[in-house]
């Protein structure tokens, strides 16, 4: 079966539209034109060039060895590959500590491609936010666990588990919001502290790991196809059921995120 439901580019108004529908959308991450185009063309809306690439496909054991080089070369990838979805770069790890470097990376993945960029925190990338959403530069604030400051957290785990880091995630990611956010992505987080936070907020909020009341969810592409050496809870294999392969994986995933039947309870923090 060769259906294809593709996207008609996707913007930022096209996410605010689906939150106000009260409806979901899908977001894969994406590191090369092939799977750029079998996501898109699979109605994928949202494609993240992730600094997961370093533990994906460098085999590095976290994304702090990822570099600007590494970033821009997958960047220029997907943008070839893609068909209409959003695409959302991360700036990787050390690469926005000053206001000069910020803004030059920021810069360079917005030329490479990117139609926004995502960074890691809370309060403490307040300024930053404000700089770049000021410059016309969209923000996907990532909040929750936060996988470049794995060595601060002890290890990747589920946060907000007690009230006062959850009150704290909720009022940063208000703070982020007021700052320009233009996205909000929950990262392991249980479903109840997600949903509250979603509903506290007026832009989309993608989750992983974080339940289904989010905006959209986002999962890693090789999750998704079962071929990743370690499966955390919140991952589903949609290859394993596909009658149509990748494509048809991928066109699973992206029903089962609408239909709000993925994530299922199984999948989700409490
Ligand atoms: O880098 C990445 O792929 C991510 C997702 C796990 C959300 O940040």
């Amino acid at each position: 079966m060769s259906t294809q439901s593709a996207i008609k580019n996707v913007t930022l108004t096209t996410l605010q539209g689906i939150k106000a529908r009260g409806e979901k959308f899908a977001c894969l991450t994406a590191y090369d034109a092939c799977f750029a185009g079998i996501a898109s063309s699979a109605g994928v809306e949202v494609l993240l060039v992730g600094d997961s690439l370093g533990m994906v496909l460098q085999g590095h054991d976290s994304t702090l060895p990822v570099t600007m080089e590494d970033m821009i070369y997958h960047m220029h990838c997907v943008k070839r590959g893609n068909k209409g979805a959003l695409l959302i770069a991360d700036l990787p790890f050390m690469s926005y500590a000053s206001e000069t470097q910020t803004l030059e990376n920021a810069a360079a993945l917005m030329r490479a491609g990117a139609h926004m960029v995502k960074l890691e925190g809370g309060a403490w990338i307040e300024n930053t936010t404000r700089l770049l959403s000021e410059r016309g530069i969209p923000v996907c604030a990532h909040m929750g666990l936060t996988p470049q400051s794995v060595n601060r957290i002890g290890g990747f785990h589920v946060q907000g588990r007690d009230t006062e880091q959850a009150q704290a995630i909720l009022e940063e990611a208000k703070l982020l919001e007021n700052a320009g956010a233009s996205v909000l992505l929950l990262e392991c987080v249980p479903r109840e502290l997600a949903k509250i936070v979603t509903d506290s907020l007026t832009i989309p909020v993608i989750g992983i790991g974080a339940g289904p009341d989010t905006t959209g969810q986002i999962m890693v592409l090789h999750d998704v196809l079962g071929v990743s050496p370690i499966t955390p809870k919140f991952v589903k294999n949609f290859l394993v059921n596909s009658k149509d392969g990748i494509p048809g994986a991928l066109r699973d995933y992206v029903a089962a995120v609408k239909s709000m039947s993925f994530p299922a309870e199984e999948h989700c923090f409490n």
